[in-house]
């Protein structure tokens, strides 16, 4: 996720430009740069880190001009640095580019320009764009546009300027926002409407493929055909706090709901259809992959909760016994770590000063580290021999949400790209998977259409003392997931059991009232969860399900039923967490509690 902006008007841009940026640091902060026609030439600034960065280096050298466009970045492709900040711009420097989104077939298409004398400065996807439309500029910018995403798979929100075309900006969509705002004799272009609001309210919301070519005689939309589009102003109403979060009115509940472009964003290009598993630069052998004996993976709080998910998918798909331990405890149990070990570390933040240490003293003892991480450029991603990355864009409340869903999803497509090359799945059992998983984005928008009855219920409960989860095999893990969810955002005193433990100890906490959420997503095991559940109402609790769609018969034994739409078995954590993460949000909201920033916890924990 990145944020653009653009400016056309009787103004100075930079200003103007820096301050949308600002509005959009939520979408990506690792670079920023702006690029502004100035006295007929293009000048372009970039520079990596935070966007005060930028604002310095404009405040030393100012860039006078009044058309321009800028970028404040979240890194996918290359890390974070100057070259790699955009704008990217052709090598005469006549065209530049801000880009949001993925161009999934830019190698092949750098091999293509390569081919025809085009050289690339930046490891980004986003350069093929300036140059793919240089070589199809014949003195007109729009026209080389519709060329050019002609050649383009994969997701953009795109803004041009152009030396020869000094007047002009021109920008497009597919599968990344974009909206036009129309101020008084000026015009702005950006990924979200905070960026634009201190200077207009009126905005257009562009459709995929919808071009917007703007001069300072206003505003015009055309398909690709060239058509124009006649298009009603929006009229935003919100203020500039709500807009900030999309209109939710916390980042945590926003990122909820970003869950399913999440999902997609983390898939593409790995899962397509029912071809083999691709993972970028990550290529191992089946001779490298049988010589690991075993699997650790090893993360901290939500991500050592994905983990557990991952033991379950690689021992079942991969056939290699897998080891899931929490960072803390493992750097300081002498593990059994060879130079014929797998290391998988999980983090979103790739700073977490415990996993950090263990992918450390592992490389140290021989062990191969692949890493799971969110920021492209973090200290685990720049240490570890193979990085794969999950695409959830910014996560800005404390409680992950978005980043596990990734996370999980990043455990179905190792598990499955091991059990593929080390031929351990055939290709029915492998093509069944894939088709689900292609199917999760939409199954995660449905259940979060039952968020009434998930509100309702934190409201009749969220003064409750304690809370229970249970649930068993991958139900488990996500028990153990929503307690801590709801621990940590709502204060409420959380447990999560294995329902065979039960009888163990932990049934002697239950009591008349005592609230108990289930979970029975797995088949096998479901007669064994209704025992359980059966167990603690005679003990007095109150119990809500989560189950899969179509489940009725649990109806008749517990207080209520969230049902999650069917999926393979494999797959339910994906789905299941979602009501447990609504059901912490609405607990914290109905105690007054300030969700994105809960007490004494920070996003990312860089210290022992
Ligand atoms: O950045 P990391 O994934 O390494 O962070 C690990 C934990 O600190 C993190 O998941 C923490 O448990 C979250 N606050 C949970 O919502």
């Amino acid at each position: 996720m990145c944020g653009i902006v653009g400016y056309v008007g009787n103004r100075e841009a930079s200003p103007i430009l820096v301050e949308g940026l600002s509005k959009l640091e939520y979408r990506g902060y690792d670079s920023a740069g702006v690029a502004i026609i100035e006295n007929g030439d293009l000048t372009v600034k970039r520079c990596k880190g935070r966007l005060k960065n930028l604002e310095n280096n404009l405040q030393k050298k100012p860039v006078k001009g009044t058309i321009g466009i800028g970028h404040t970045r979240w890194a996918t492709h290359g890390e974070p640095s100057d070259s790699n900040s955009h704008p990217h711009s052709n090598a005469e420097g006549t065209i530049s580019v801000v880009h949001n989104g993925i161009i999934e077939n830019y190698i092949k298409l750098r091999e293509w320009l390569g081919s025809k004398g085009y050289k690339f400065y930046s490891e980004t996807d986003t350069e093929v764009i300036p140059n793919l439309i240089d070589y199809y500029y014949k003195g007109d910018l729009f026209e080389a546009l519709t060329k050019a995403i002609t050649k383009m798979e994969g997701s953009y929100a795109i803004g041009v300027i152009c030396k020869n075309e000094p007047d002009k900006l021109i920008a497009v969509r597919k599968d990344s926002p974009l909206i036009v705002g129309l101020g008084k004799d000026e015009f702005f272009i950006a990924s979200d409407i905070p960026a634009v609001l201190e200077y207009t309210r009126e905005v257009y919301l562009l459709e995929d493929k919808e071009f917007v070519i703007i001069t300072n005689d206003g505003v015009t939309l055309k398909t690709e055909d060239g058509e124009v589009i006649d298009k009603e102003i929006f009229h935003v109403t919100w203020d500039i706090d709500a807009a900030e979060k999309g209109g939710f009115e916390d980042f945590m509940l926003k990122e909820v709901y970003e869950q399913p472009k999440a999902i997609r964003d983390t898939l593409t290009s790995r899962i397509a259809g029912d071809a083999k598993v691709s993972l970028e630069n990550i290529k191992f052998t089946k001779e490298e992959l049988d010589k690991f004996d075993r699997v650790f993976i090893v993360a901290c709080g939500t991500a050592y909760h994905a983990g557990l998910v991952g033991k379950t998918v690689i021992e079942n798909l991969a056939k290699i016994p897998v080891e899931v331990d929490i960072a803390s405890e493992f750097r300081y149990r002498q593990p059994l770590i060879t130079k014929n070990s797998l290391l998988i570390v999980i983090s979103q933040s790739g700073e977490t000063a415990d996993t950090l240490a263990v992918l450390r003293d592992s490389k140290k003892l021989g062990a191969t580290v692949l890493a799971v991480t969110n920021v492209v450029g973090s200290s685990v991603s720049r240490e570890a021999h193979h990085v794969l990355y999950t695409w959830a864009g910014p996560e800005i409340a404390v409680a992950s949400t978005k980043a596990y869903e990734t996370q999980l999803i990043a455990m179905y497509i190792l598990g499955l790209y091991l059990g593929e090359v080390k031929e351990t799945i055939s290709k029915e059992e492998s093509s069944i998977i894939k088709e689900e998983i292609a199917n999760l984005p939409s199954k995660v928008e449905m259940i979060l259409t039952q968020k009434e009855e998930l509100q309702k219920f934190a409201a009749k409960n969220y003064m409750d003392k304690d809370v229970f989860f249970l649930g068993r095999g991958l139900d488990y893990a996500i028990a153990l997931e929503g307690s801590l969810k709801l621990k940590e955002i709502s204060y409420i005193h959380s447990e999560a059991y294995a329902g065979g433990e039960l009888k163990h100890g932990p049934i002697a906490l239950i009591e008349k009232g005592t609230v108990v959420i289930a979970l029975l997503t797995q088949d096998k095991l479901k007669d064994k969860m209704i025992s359980n559940i059966r167990e603690v109402i005679t003990r007095g609790a109150k119990v809500l399900a989560i189950a899969n769609e179509g489940d009725k018969d649990i109806e008749g034994v517990v207080d209520g039923v969230i049902y999650i739409p069917n999926t393979n078995p494999i797959l339910t954590p994906v789905l299941s967490v979602v009501p447990l993460q609504l059901i912490a949000y609405y607990m914290a909201k109905e105690k007054g509690c300030d969700v994105d920033k809960p007490r004494n916890l920070a996003k990312s924990v860089t210290v022992e």
